[in-house]
Parts: C-alpha cells; structure tokens; sequence
C-alpha cells in the first residue's frame, strides 16, 4: 500500500471488514494491472475478446438484460432536511439508509476481490479536480475506471494526506464456497444508487451497469460535484464541451447540456461540413463541465473524465466520424452485436446490417428476427486521447474559457432550430423549464419531461436552490456568457425530421460564435433573438428559405400551452421557487399576447 492517508486506510479496513472479499487489491492503474484484469475477464467470460486485427485491444460485454441504463427510481440523496432535495429527487433518511446499506453490504463482496480505485476527476494537480477512490467488486468496473478516469498510482499522489470523495460499490453478489459466477453478476431485485452530499460520500449497490456502477461519473461528478459547487461557488454541469476554430485562428469554446441520449457526444465531436472550409472542431468534454471564475473574470471548464461512455447504436462513418475512429481500439463495448469475424455492430452503423450476428442478448440474429442487435441504450468505453478532434488543451488543468451555454432537448414540436436569451435571466428560466422526449438511456416513465440544464436525474439538491445559484451565478461576472436554446429535433407533420443535424448544426454553432464576437445579427422573436436566413451561412447546403421559415416558426397556441404547462414545474417547488423565473413566465406570455397566430421569420 503506497499511501499514508489514514481516511483512506482506516475506510478501506472497515469496508473490508463490512464486506469480507475474499482478497483485496489497491489499482496502481498501470498497463499491466489492466492487462491482466483484461484477461482474467476473458476467462471469466464477462469479456470476449474482439478481433484483434480489426479491433486491437478491444472487448466486448454483455450485461445481464436486467442491468442495461441507469435506474433513475432507485436513485436517492439523502440529507437530514428532506426539502434540501426537493421533489425532483427522491429522498431518504440518511440514517435510515445507512441501516439498510450496512445490512446489504455485510457480506456482499464473499468470494471475489475488493479493488481499490484511487481517481482523479479532471486533469491531476488541477485546482478544479477533485479526488475520489471507488471501492468495487467488479473487475469490470475496475478497468472501466481506468479508461474513464486518471486513475491510479497518480491519483494517489495527488490525494497525499488530503481528502477525498469515498465511492462504495457493489454488485451484491456474494459468492460462496461452491457457486460457480456468472458473466455478468447483479443484484435483479435491489438496486440502490445512494448519495450522501452533507458528508460527500456515495453508496451503490445491485448494478454493474455505466452511472449506476462507475461512480466517478454521475454520482460524484455531478451529483456530488453539484452540492459542492452550490457550497463553493462554481457550477457541475452536464455539458459536453467544444472549441469552435476560425478560418482566422480564433477560438471561441461553448459548453452544451442536451439530456442523455439526445447528442452531446455528437456535437462535442462535429466535424464542420462543406462550406466551413478553414472551420476547426475541437473536443474538450462529451459528458461532464465542471466550471470555474477565473481571476480575470472569465469562466474556465474543464471535462472531468478522462474517456467517453457513449451511445452505440446511432454512431457511424456518416453520423459521427471521430467516434468511430477514437473506438478503433482499446474499447470496451456492451451490449452491442458481434459479427461472424468478431467485431462490432449495432444498430445503422453501417446501410446494410450483416446477415448473421451474435446479438446482444448472445443470441443468434438475422435482419428478419425481428429484434433488435444492439441493446438500444449499448455503450462504448473509450479513452479521450484517442478522438481525433482533442482539443490539445483538454488536459490543461487551468480549464478553457467558455463564452457560450447552450441548451437543447429532443423536442419534435413547437421548439425552432435556435435562438438566444434575452439575458442571463431569461437564459436560467430557458434552461429551467427545457423540456425532452424519452430515450433508452435511463429507466422511467414519462414519454416527455422537463428535463431542466439536462439536470433532472443529476442534481444532488433542490433544483430551486439550483436555479436559484445559476441566477446568482453571473452576479461576479463582468461578462457572463451567452445562452442559447437548439433544437435539432423539430418534425414535419409526417414525423420526418426538419433539420439535417449532425454536422450541419455547424451553421448553427457559427452563428453563435458570431454572435458571442459581435459580429452577427438576427432578429427578435416572442422566445429570444433568433437568426434570419440570411444571418446564416448556408454555402454547401441545399436549405431554403421556405423550409428554413417553417423549422423557425412559433405557433402561438402551442407556445401558449407549453407556457402554461411551465408553471405545474414551478408549483412542484412552492415558495423556494426563484420569483425571476415565473416573472419570465409570465413576461413570454405577454410577448406571446402580442404575436400574431403564427410567428414567422421574415419572407425576404
Ligand atoms: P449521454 O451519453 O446519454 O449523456 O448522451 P449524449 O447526449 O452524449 O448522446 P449521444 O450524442 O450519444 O446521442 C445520440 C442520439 O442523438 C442518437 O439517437 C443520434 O442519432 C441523436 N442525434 C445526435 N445529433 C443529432 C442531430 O443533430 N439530429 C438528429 N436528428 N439526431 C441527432
Ligand atoms: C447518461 O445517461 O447521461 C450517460 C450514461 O451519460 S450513464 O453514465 O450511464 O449515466
Ligand atoms: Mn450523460
């Protein structure tokens, strides 16, 4: 053992004592350790390797189909006073579940090995990082660590006698004298995702599956991360983030929260399309922000994580190029498809699906089964270094300045392409009451929620106190940045998507760029300033104006109704309600009073 920190021995001697493994290991998170454990899940039949010639390096993993997403229900934060997390989160009695965690935990780890994971959210040494070490029983997760974190011997010494965040877990899955393992142990009856953010730790059982499992990710980098930013005065955000280059070498980053599944990782490696020649992409974060003010007033985000857990199904040569190559190699895959020459596929990541498959689920599959290959919620784990458009200042513990918050939900109707808040004000009440359509990517039920800063399942307190410090926030700014609304996903009448997306969102991002240097204009609408056609660039795409007047329209009935709707969100959190966000409410309403039955830019 290579640390003197006695938080750090003394935690690990009473969990152990808690849990009985039958051996304990601290992770150096050297290529070695990797290695082996790499091939000691291939003998245990959680990996199968994948081709070597065609994916070197790399594994495939099936989980148990009762462990696929993050299970938003068995999600808790408990904090002495239940109206400290407010009713988008579900509460406990911290003393209450400690009883009921120390009684599933007694005994959870018999039979396998409890690693010890020290890891480092954010470049090591940076001033926003922040020091966590993940006790597990899962060699998966262990591994999975080490390419999503900076995990290791470096971590360690960076802790020195310093403090950390302890992340328990477990796949409560004790084994004994005689079991024989499964491929992908679990809990299938009790899962609990456990968050104590007064004492800023974190208890997870029953799931060996992405948020729910690697604890550095959501429960600590932002559930935890976000209680402590509230208390410090800085923001942990859902955001990927991107540093947009010009023809004329200057670099403006933005930060963007879309909720889960709806295209962070998309845009946080987009590739500028024709006719943004010279135009540079570059990625800092796909996931995660973890904002500070600067001393010159700026803010300065850095990306916490150190490798990519995104969406399969969906990725391809066309849909995100840079994805493809970055899982090239030294990637773990789950619950995608095997092909017959063991590599991956999943869902139109190639026109044509291959006639035979392993599918997920290890079954025999054809294009005419009539399931799908890939689980839809399929991930894979990559590290960061290997995507082709890494910002080359993505490891800079001082972070990169962001100029630019953008906001943006899977909205089929009454939300246009873009447009940007009045002020930072309206900005807040904007991201607040964002709204979005359901995906796989987490458990729960409702088919449209409002999902607000993308934070809904994410934030370890009150969203009203949360909204209340985004207002507060820019307060010490001398120039806080700008906030704009997306919405890639507006449909036709016929269900048909009426933007391209993808790599054409490009449009969109310069014209934010523009207008974050004061070089663009556009034109007021009842939801904010919005681009006029002629304000964006549309060289090297086939676009018109006709069909560009219907993706920016409001139909005032339907921004009426959702104006509406808003206020069953405020009322949810009675007087701790920020009063500057229902006088935006009621400030659109009066805009919308005023327009005319259908709002439109205009013709010419
Ligand atoms: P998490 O990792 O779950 O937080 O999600 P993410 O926001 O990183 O999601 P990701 O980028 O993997 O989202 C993938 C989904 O968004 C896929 O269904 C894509 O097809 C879809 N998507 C991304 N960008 C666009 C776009 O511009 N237009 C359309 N129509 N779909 C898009
Ligand atoms: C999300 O659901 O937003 C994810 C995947 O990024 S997970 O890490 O499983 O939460
Ligand atoms: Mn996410």
């Amino acid at each position: 053992m290579k640390t003197t920190n006695k938080k750090l021995t003394d935690w690990v001697q009473d969990i152990a004592r808690l849990c009985k493994p039958a051996t304990i290991h601290w992770c150096d998170g050297s290529q070695q350790e990797y290695d082996r454990l790499c091939s000691e899940l291939v003998d245990a039949g959680t990996f199968i390797k994948l081709n070597e010639e065609l994916r070197p390096g790399s594994f495939l993993a099936r989980s148990d189909p009762r462990d696929v997403a993050r299970v938003e229900d068995r999600t808790f934060i408990c904090t002495a006073d239940p109206d400290d997390v407010g009713p988008t989160n579900n509460w406990r009695d911290p003393a209450e579940m400690k009883a009921l965690l120390h009684g599933l935990f007694d005994g959870a780890m018999r039979g396998r090995t409890l690693y010890v994971i020290p890891f480092s959210m954010g470049p090591l040494g940076s001033d926003i990082a922040q020091i966590g070490v993940q006790i597990t029983d899962s060699p998966y997760v262990a591994v999975s660590m080490r390419t999503m974190t900076r995990m290791g011997d470096g971590a360690l010494a960076a802790l020195g006698d310093g403090d950390f965040v302890p992340c328990l877990h477990s796949v409560g899955a004790p084994l004994d004298e005689g079991d024989a393992d499964v491929p992908w142990p679990c809990n299938a009856e009790h899962k609990y995702i456990v968050h104590f953010p007064e004492e800023r730790s974190i208890w997870s059982y029953g799931s060996g599956y992405g948020g729910n499992a690697l604890l550095g990710k959501k429960c600590l980098a932002l559930r935890i991360a976000s209680a402590m930013a509230r208390d410090e005065g800085w923001l942990a955000e859902h955001m990927l983030i991107l540093g947009l280059e010009s023809p004329r070498g200057e670099k403006t980053y933005v930060a963007a929260a879309f909720p889960s599944a709806c295209g962070k990782t998309n845009l946080a490696m987009i590739i500028p399309p024709k006719g943004f020649e010279g135009w540079k992409a570059w990625t800092v974060g796909d996931d995660i922000a973890w904002i500070k003010p600067g001393a010159d007033g700026r803010l300065y985000a850095i990306n916490p994580e150190a490798g990519f857990f995104g969406v399969a199904p969906g990725t391809s040569a066309k849909s995100n190029p840079a994805a493809m190559s970055t899982i090239e190699r030294n990637s773990f895959f789950t619950n995608v498809a095997l092909t017959e020459d063991g590599d991956v596929w999943w869902e139109a990541m190639t026109d044509d699906s291959p006639a035979r498959l392993t599918d997920w689920t290890g079954q025999a599959w054809t294009p005419d089964s009539g399931r799908k290959a890939a689980h839809p919620n399929a991930r894979f784990t990559a590290p960061a270094g290997q995507c082709p458009s890494i910002d080359p200042a993505w490891d800079d513990p001082k972070g990169v300045p962001i100029s630019a918050f953008i906001f943006g939900g899977r909205l089929s109707t009454t939300f246009p392409l873009v447009f940007e808040a009045r002020d930072w004000r309206h900005g807040v009440y904007l991201a607040a009451t964002m709204g979005s359509e359901a995906t796989a990517a987490a458990e729960h039920q409702a088919a449209i929620r409002r999902d607000p800063m993308a934070m809904l399942p994410f934030c370890g307190y009150n969203m009203a106190d949360y909204w209340q410090h985004w207002l507060s926030f820019a307060a010490s700014l001398p120039n806080p940045p700008k906030v704009f609304r997306v919405n890639w996903f507006r449909k036709d009448a016929g269900g048909r998507f009426l933007w391209p997306g993808f790599g054409q969102n490009m449009r969109v991002m310069e014209w934010i760029v523009r207008r974050v240097q004061g070089q663009a204009s556009g034109i007021e609408s009842p939801f904010g300033l919005m681009p006029r056609y002629e304000d964006l660039n549309w060289t090297g795409l086939d676009y018109d104006r006709s069909a560009f007047q219907d993706l920016m329209e409001i139909d005032r009935a339907a921004a009426r109704a959702e104006a509406e709707d808003q206020a069953a969100l405020f009322a949810r959190f009675g007087t701790r309600l920020p009063p500057a966000l229902e006088e935006e409410r009621k400030e659109l309403i009066a805009r919308l009073e005023q327009a005319p039955e259908v709002w439109a830019l205009p013709a010419a």
